[in-house]
């Protein structure tokens, strides 16, 4: 259901890519929400419950399919065992989330950031819109002053629309031919 990218037969080799979120990557998955917790990204994340019971937490996370009054799928990118981040994606629009929010909304283990993941992981993505849910233009939404994930959108090939209260409001339209980063 989700794209995978397609490795030989046998082959233990692993590059990054989006699955369902899952119980392998617990430890790396532990360590990185203990960090977004510390940077203040997600302050409220419930670390030490969602330790106790990671299981409890995937299945929850696995049912969780509608939030900002649309469907969503929540995607981790991971590589091996190691989680890498999560990107969201909101099945569609609705007129607040087109003022400010969008269709995609991702962050990064801050302990792997800088090395090009936010790219790549926008670039599935936006193949798992076009493929899984035959949506070919998606807008997404940023702070003015988050100058990486501006370039994280600018990257994949957004077009600024404007600018609304310090939230930068980019269209991406995804072409037939794009392939989840190898
Ligand atoms: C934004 C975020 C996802 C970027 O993740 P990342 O994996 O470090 O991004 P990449 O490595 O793909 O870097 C993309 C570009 O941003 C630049 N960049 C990354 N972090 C940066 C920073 N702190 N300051 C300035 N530029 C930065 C990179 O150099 C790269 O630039 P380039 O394309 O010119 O080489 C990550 O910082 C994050 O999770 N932030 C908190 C959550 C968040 O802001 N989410 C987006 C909400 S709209």
């Amino acid at each position: 259901m989700v794209t995978a990218v397609a490795r030989p037969p046998g082959s233990l080799a692993t590059m990054p890519h989006l699955v369902e979120p899952t119980t392998l990557v617990r430890e790396s998955f532990i360590a990185a929400a203990r960090d977004f917790r510390n940077e203040g990204w997600l302050p409220e994340f419930p670390v030490d419950e969602v330790a106790a019971d990671f299981a409890g937490y995937v299945r929850r996370v696995l049912a969780d399919k509608q939030s900002w009054d649309v469907p969503t799928s929540t995607l981790w990118y991971i590589d091996g065992v190691t989680y890498l981040g999560t990107v969201i994606i909101r099945h569609r629009l609705t007129p607040r989330l087109t003022r400010r929010g969008g269709q995609i909304g991702y962050q990064v283990a801050p302990r792997n950031r800088r090395r090009g993941h936010a790219t790549a992981m926008l670039a599935a993505a936006l193949v798992y819109c076009r493929d899984t849910l035959e949506v070919t233009r998606v807008l997404l939404t940023c702070a003015e002053s988050n100058t990486a994930s501006r370039r994280v959108i600018e990257a994949n090939g957004a077009v600024l629309e404007n600018t609304l209260d310090g939230e930068c409001r980019y269209w991406i339209a995804i072409p037939e031919t794009r392939h989840q980063a190898e």
